[in-house]
Order: structure tokens, then C-alpha cells, then sequence
């Protein structure tokens, strides 16, 4: 596996696939890989034949600093994983936004699929998202871009935006991983204390049982929303949001007639985490 630092590096290797005829599959992510990650890189190599990995804490999409400071990296480790899993190419940038003057002032905004969930409980994140991940798409140049469905508001802004600005990127959406007991792998998970962790199963065990009640009929939203946010209080978490909302739009449903998606966000301790299930 290669490894750059340098957007100019990558972007040359990047184009030499291509002029190779070799189709090239991108997994933008933020690094502390996980059995997650590593199945997006599988789903890539299935679409493409030259698979590149980003590892950018990318700053602009943390709402809190603190959050930014003690976000987890072990780039030595992830690079081990990768070359693994069989990924041909590491862009591990330092930084990806102009330092010293004039700043970065540019930024890309979805509009819509934002108001809900996480885009409106984490002011600034997904302009954050958008902006870098324009930018990686644009050093990268894939032709395929693989992005989980653990953040499905993420995956589905991104889709919008590619086909709003007429990006010639295949986006490919890749279903949640969890870890055997339920709790979807995220690389936050690493810094949930032992009886945090054990309490966090809450919100997965939550979101099935709504599932389970919905498969059994309740089709209010109110209904099953309150029994998530019940569960995960019971077990000492603070829920940030618990949402049902239709799994195009993204916008708020009251009834389940048409597919859903039951999302979560909730701190154990100072860590907040997220997870979904998909209704109907
Ligand atoms: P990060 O949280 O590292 O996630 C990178 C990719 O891995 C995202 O597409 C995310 O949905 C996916 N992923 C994380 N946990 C997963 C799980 N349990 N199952 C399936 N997929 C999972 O998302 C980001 O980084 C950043 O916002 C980024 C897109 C890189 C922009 O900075």
C-alpha cells in the first residue's frame, strides 16, 4: 500500500489509475478504523479496482473542540488495517484547508436534508462534511465513493450534493456494522468507559424493540420514538434526539406508512454516539 501526505502526490497516483483504465474507489474517513471502515473498503474493491483510504480528522465539521482534542487517531495502526484489507492507497494530509492568510472561505451547504437530526443538534457540522468531502473528492478524483449508512443523514446529504453539483462520483451507500452485542462499531466507542459501554447498548437495544413493535404494527411515530427515548434514559443516557423521519426526505414522520428511519444520538459520560434502523 502507498502512502501520501500530500494532496498533489495523491491526485497524480489517482490519475494514473485512470489513465490506466483502472477504475478508482475512494472511502473518505476520519481514522481509529474499525470492522465498519474496513467493509467499506471491501464494498469499494467490489466497484473498482484501485482503492484509495483518507484518514483526516477534518476540524471544520466538530462542534466542540473538546470533542476535536480527544477524537481518537492511531494512524500506524490503521495504515496495518488497510494494507489488510487490501487497500492500494493511504492519504493521510496533515491539513487540507490554507494556513496563514488569506483563510479558507469557501464552503458548500445542503440545504433541507440538513434540519433534522444531527444537522440540527450539531450547528456547522455537515457544512463541515460537505466542504471536506468536496475537497477529497476533488484531490482524489474517484470514480466511486463509499459512504455507511451508520450516518445515513451523512450518506444521504452527500448523494444530494454530488448529484446538485453534478459530480461525476458513484455514491455508494453500505449497511451499519455492529459489534456482536448490538452496539454499532464507531471509533468513539474507544473512549466509552467499560460501564459506559455496557449502558450504550441501550440505544441499539431500543431502536430493535421499535423496530420489533413496528414489524407488529404500531405505526406512531410519537409511540415508538418515546419508548427509544425511554429505554436509553433508563439506562443513564442523555438523549440529544431520538427522530422518526421518512428515509428520503429526511423530514420529521407522524405515521409509518412509507419506509422510515428511527435514528439516535445520545452522550454516555462525554460521549456522544449515534445509531439507526430503518422501518418498513
Ligand atoms: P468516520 O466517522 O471515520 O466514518 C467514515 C465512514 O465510515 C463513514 O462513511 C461512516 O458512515 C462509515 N462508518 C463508520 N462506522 C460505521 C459502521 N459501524 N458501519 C458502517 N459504516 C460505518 O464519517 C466520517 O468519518 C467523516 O464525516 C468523513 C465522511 C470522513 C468526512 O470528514
Amino acid at each position: 500500500m502507498e502512502r501520501f501526505t500530500e494532496k498533489a502526490e495523491i491526485r497524480a497516483w489517482s490519475r494514473a489509475q485512470r489513465a490506466a483504465g483502472l477504475r478508482v474507489g475512494f472511502v473518505p474517513t476520519m481514522g481509529k478504523l474499525h470492522e465498519g471502515h474496513l467493509s467499506l473498503v471491501r464494498e469499494a474493491k467490489a466497484r473498482a479496482d484501485r482503492i484509495v483510504t483518507s484518514i483526516y480528522v477534518n476540524p471544520t465539521q466538530f462542534d466542540q473542540a473538546e470533542d476535536l482534542d480527544r477524537y481518537p487517531r492511531q494512524l500506524e495502526a490503521d495504515a496495518v488495517m488497510l494494507r489488510e484489507a487490501g487497500c492500494d492507497a493511504l492519504f493521510a494530509p496533515h491539513t487540507l484547508y490554507a494556513e496563514g492568510a488569506p483563510p479558507h472561505a469557501t464552503w458548500v451547504e445542503v440545504e433541507g436534508l440538513t434540519d433534522h437530526l444531527c444537522g440540527a443538534h450539531r450547528p456547522g457540522h455537515f457544512r463541515g462534511v460537505t466542504t471536506v468531502v468536496t475537497k477529497l473528492f476533488n484531490i482524489v478524483e474517484p470514480d466511486v465513493a463509499v459512504f455507511g449508512n451508520k450516518d445515513y443523514q451523512q450518506r444521504a446529504i452527500i448523494e444530494r450534493m454530488t448529484r446538485d453539483l453534478d459530480l461525476d462520483i458513484e455514491i455508494v451507500g453500505a449497511p451499519l456494522v455492529r459489534d456482536r452485542d448490538g452496539l454499532a462499531l464507531s471509533s468513539r466507542n474507544a473512549r466509552l468507559a467499560p460501564d459506559e459501554r455496557t449502558r450504550a447498548l441501550s440505544i441499539s437495544r431500543s431502536l430493535f424493540a421499535a423496530r420489533d413493535a413496528h414489524g407488529a404494527g404500531e405505526r406512531d411515530a410519537a409511540a415508538l420514538v418515546d419508548a427509544v427515548t425511554a429505554g436509553i434514559e433508563a439506562a443513564g443516557g442523555r438523549v440529544d434526539y431520538v427522530e422518526l423521519v421518512d428515509d428520503r426526505t429526511l423530514a420529521p414522520v407522524t405515521r409509518v406508512d412509507a419506509p422510515a428511519v428511527l435514528a439516535a444520538a445520545a452522550f454516555f459520560g462525554p460521549v456522544r454516539l449515534i445509531d439507526n434502523v430503518q422501518l418498513g
